[in-house]
């Protein structure tokens, strides 16, 4: 089985309408079961759970951006296949992030059009300045939402492991992958970029300002 049609058939939630339950901190009238599971989600903190899929769906949709920045210059050189690798797997990142929006009636970030252009002018603009800066820009992104989906794995486990286990698995299988992102990056050169250091400082400084912003708003 393909690894999205895996993904979807292990981890599909479907949202479950009916008798009021008990409103949410957004006064969703709504609860939500893992589909493979039968596991009912009465009484998931849902403001933390909008939070999460909220800011992964606008960080997945942001990795996107990059990566076809990044293949608008260099999609037909050397490094082609290694992005378009790596770029595929986002897609498969956002393809999920999307289907627990609709599961879980979380609304997009209204940032998403900033972001669209933000992201595929940082792809695009590392890539300028050639593979390497490319690469350092994957480097620094695939760090810091791997270092971001940390957080929140800690967040879940903290609050209730079994209750979140799938949506654990998700956000485990997706960091597993930006760190190989990373990995990539790194063996194609990444440090070689003119000026890496301040680079990536910089890149990371604009994805925390990115994950606060798209948390909130
Ligand atoms: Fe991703
Ligand atoms: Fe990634």
């Amino acid at each position: 089985m393909s690894y999205a049609g895996a993904v979807a058939a292990r981890c599909l939630w479907l949202p479950r309408t009916g008798a009021p339950r008990p409103l949410s901190a957004y006064g969703r009238r709504i609860s939500a079961r893992f589909w493979s599971s039968g596991m009912t989600l009465d009484n998931i903190n849902w403001a933390a759970v909008d939070r999460i899929i909220r800011v992964d769906h606008a960080g997945e949709y942001g990795a996107n951006r990059i990566y076809a920045g990044q293949m608008a210059v260099l999609g037909r050189t050397s490094i082609g296949p290694a992005i378009q690798k790596m770029w595929d797997q986002e897609k498969d990142h956002l393809k999920k992030f999307n289907e627990l929006m609709v599961a879980f009636r979380v609304r997009p970030t209204v940032l998403m059009p900033f972001w669209n252009v933000v992201g595929f002018a940082l792809g695009a603009g590392t890539a300028l300045l050639g593979k390497e800066g490319a690469m350092a820009c994957t480097v620094a992104v695939e760090e810091s939402i791997a270092h971001h989906y940390n957080n929140q794995i800690r967040r879940l486990m903290e609050e209730d492991p079994a209750k979140y286990e799938e949506l654990l698995q998700v956000i485990r299988k997706f960091r597993d992958e930006e760190l190989e992102h990373h990995d990539i990056g790194l063996e194609h050169g990444a440090e070689l970029a003119p000026g890496y250091t301040v680079l990536k400082s910089v890149i990371q400084a604009g994805c925390s300002v990115a994950i606060y912003l798209s948390e909130r708003f």
